[in-house]
């Protein structure tokens, strides 16, 4: 393989802060030897218990968000400034469910990209269609416009710092993952659109993940496709013994 894979979970809205410490506790002996970067992307609340969890590990620590302002009257908001305060090294940007139950788009996806990167973050930027999209044929062009969109603006240098998730929406917390043809096809497709935008080294370099019920089951076939690099993990991220199965298949 080209590039070295990364498993990234999601924990989404759950656990809390003395969870979190037993939940990383728990995983941090069963990657310890793995060779690929594994990360965990926890709630706000949690950063500070999973960092303080993780120091000396091979976990990387991520949040799920962030806004583009630096500071404001944004109630709810956390800023990139306050997360790269506290140590974190990641954020995920432009969840599937952020922009379905919190209407983000991909503009505010692309400013937030924008603020991430400024604070010396390393983005997790997912795209991914619904099911009737996939039924009307549009996947291509929709994961190459969200694409296209999320990364205005950003340098070929900054993209560096850039891994993309496909995150087929359908297959999301269903239990009904792509196929590992349609996940390495989409995932081509992303590919194709990095290159366009910047060049062939640049695609050839960028880690593009799979999510959407990845599991300890299937994640070996997926991450055996040329262009599938890892996986961002929901459910099966909060399992110790499921998510070091998939670290594994990955190494
Ligand atoms: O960010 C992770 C994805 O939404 C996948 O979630 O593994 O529970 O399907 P899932």
């Amino acid at each position: 393989k080209l590039r070295k894979a990364v498993i990234a979970g999601n924990w989404k809205m759950n656990k809390t802060p003395a969870e979190a410490t037993e939940l990383i506790e728990a995983i941090k002996p069963l990657v310890k030897d793995a060779d690929c970067d594994v990360v965990a992307c926890v709630p706000y609340i949690d950063l500070a218990a999973a960092l303080e969890a993780a120091k000396g590990s091979n976990i990387g620590i991520g949040a799920q968000n962030c806004h583009w302002e630096k500071s404001g009257a944004f109630t709810g908001e956390i800023s990139a400034d306050m997360l790269t305060s506290t140590g974190v090294q990641y954020v995920i940007i432009g969840h599937s469910e952020r922009r379905t139950y919190f209407g983000e788009t991909d503009v505010t996806v692309n400013k937030r990209i924008r603020a991430a990167l400024d604070n010396g973050l390393s983005v997790i930027l997912c795209v991914g269609e619904f099911l009737e999209q996939r039924e009307q044929g549009i996947t291509d062009e929709l994961v190459a416009m969200q694409t296209k969109i999320a990364l205005g603006g950003v340098s070929k240098d900054e993209l560096k710092k850039i891994i993309i998730a496909y995150e087929p929406i359908w297959a999301i917390g269903t239990g009904k993952t792509a196929t590992a043809q349609q996940a390495n096809e989409v995932c081509a497709v992303i590919r194709a659109t990095v290159a366009k935008l910047y060049d062939t080294a640049s695609a050839d370099a960028i880690t593009i993940q799979y999510g959407g019920s990845m599991n300890a089951k299937n994640a070996a076939e997926l991450l055996d496709q040329p262009d599938v690099d890892g996986g961002l993990i929901g459910g099966a991220s909060l399992k110790p013994a499921d998510f070091a199965e998939i670290v594994k298949a990955a190494s």
